[in-house]
């Protein structure tokens, strides 16, 4: 198939891109390159085609002979969406549906969304599954609602989107991310000594390897189409829910002479939900391959490797919110997250 990744140089994209290549399909990548230079190890795979171009901004031709979209560009977490609520909405729901839609003019017949269980909010203890309500917490959560019900309504004979409501993710990546948990516990305690924990930790939240999140878009694109029209799958595995002192525990017993250690601010994180995810399971077959002390282990072999510092971890090199800052106030991105004009 041909298939266009948006966001394919992002955390999740510069892994899926090869997968997808591996598998005999022919990759257009396009993307604004927010994190350009800001690489962890070796140099990802290229797609067969590059566009370098915002979401806003696209066009029929950019679409030309696509079959699929794997859509993963978008203000990406909770920091960055809490940054610019509305911006957050123009991007991840309002230019999610017009890329859609120019997908179902050029007669691309699958759309697959990269969702997140975020949409799930505040949920309580019990794993619940995809019928269970929305309830988001932050401009982030919500704008994956309402793309998820933008996208529904473009649903017919001819288009099918598919939404994958991704747990949180994991992970060594060329584009390695420092602020999510499981990444950051680790990389915290690799280069401190310390498993620091900003939150209490009570919070539930269900985790999945970047390499899982690929396979399984791999896996829903290839499935016979009226398996996934217009469904909604959680995205991981029922047994990889975690609350986060547990995950502190974990990267405590594998990273080498590390304590954990809670903030004395610590706060109660109000995003917890735990998810099951049987349904991706039960429909297409889907495995995740991947467990969280399986994942701790990679990227502490992955820092010892590249002796990763303090600074870059914690810097603009890996953490969204602070490259984006960093970005606007040095002038070369607008307001709006558009390249200034050089
Ligand atoms: N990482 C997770 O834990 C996780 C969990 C659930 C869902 N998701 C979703 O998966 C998708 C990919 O996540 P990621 O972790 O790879 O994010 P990322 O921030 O690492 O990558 C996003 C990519 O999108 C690009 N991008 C952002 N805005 C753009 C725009 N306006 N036009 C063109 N390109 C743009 C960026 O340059 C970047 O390369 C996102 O939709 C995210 O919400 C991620």
């Amino acid at each position: 198939m041909k298939v266009l990744v948006t966001g394919h140089d992002g955390y999740i994209g510069q892994v899926l891109v090869p997968l997808f290549k591996g598998a005999g399909h022919e990759v257009v990548g396009l993307d604004s390159e927010l994190f350009g230079g800001c690489g962890f190890g070796e140099e990802g795979t290229s797609p067969d085609r590059l566009i370098r171009k915002d979401i806003r901004d696209v066009s029929a031709s950019d679409l030309e002979g696509v079959d699929a979209v794997v859509h993963l560009a978008a203000i990406s977490n909770d920091p960055l969406g809490d940054y610019r609520p509305q911006l957050t909405d123009d991007i991840n729901h309002l230019a999610t549906v017009a890329v859609a839609r120019a997908a179902k003019r050029a007669g691309a017949s699958r759309f697959l969304y990269s969702s997140s269980c975020s949409l799930y909010g505040a949920h309580g203890d019990a794993p619940i599954d995809e019928s269970a309500s929305f309830n988001p917490v932050t401009p982030y959560g919500e704008s994956k609602v309402h793309s998820e019900q933008g996208l529904a309504e473009l649903a017919d004979d001819d288009f099918s989107p598919t939404y994958l409501r991704n747990s949180t993710a994991y992970g060594v990546s060329p584009r390695l991310r420092g602020d999510l948990v499981v990444n950051n516990l680790t990389g915290f305690a690799y280069t401190t000594g310390k498993v620091f924990l900003k939150s209490d930790g009570t919070s539930w939240r269900p985790l999945v390897h970047i390499e899982d999140i690929s396979r399984a878009f791999l896996q829903l694109m290839e499935a016979p189409r009226e398996l996934v029209h217009n469904e909604a799958f959680n995205v991981g595995s029922t047994q990889e829910n975690y609350r986060v002192r547990d995950v502190a525990e974990i990267v405590g017993q594998i990273v080498p002479n590390s304590t954990v250690t809670l903030s004395d601010q610590a706060f109660n994180d109000l995003r917890n939900y735990r998810v099951n995810c049987d349904k991706i399971a039960e429909r297409v077959g889907f495995q995740t391959k991947w467990t969280v002390p399986d994942g701790v282990r990679e990227l502490y072999e992955a820092f010892k490797a590249t002796g990763l510092t303090l600074e870059d971890l914690e810097g603009s090199r890996y953490m969204r919110i602070k490259r984006v800052k960093e970005q606007i106030d040095n002038g070369r991105l607008n307001d709006d997250l558009r390249w200034a004009e050089v």
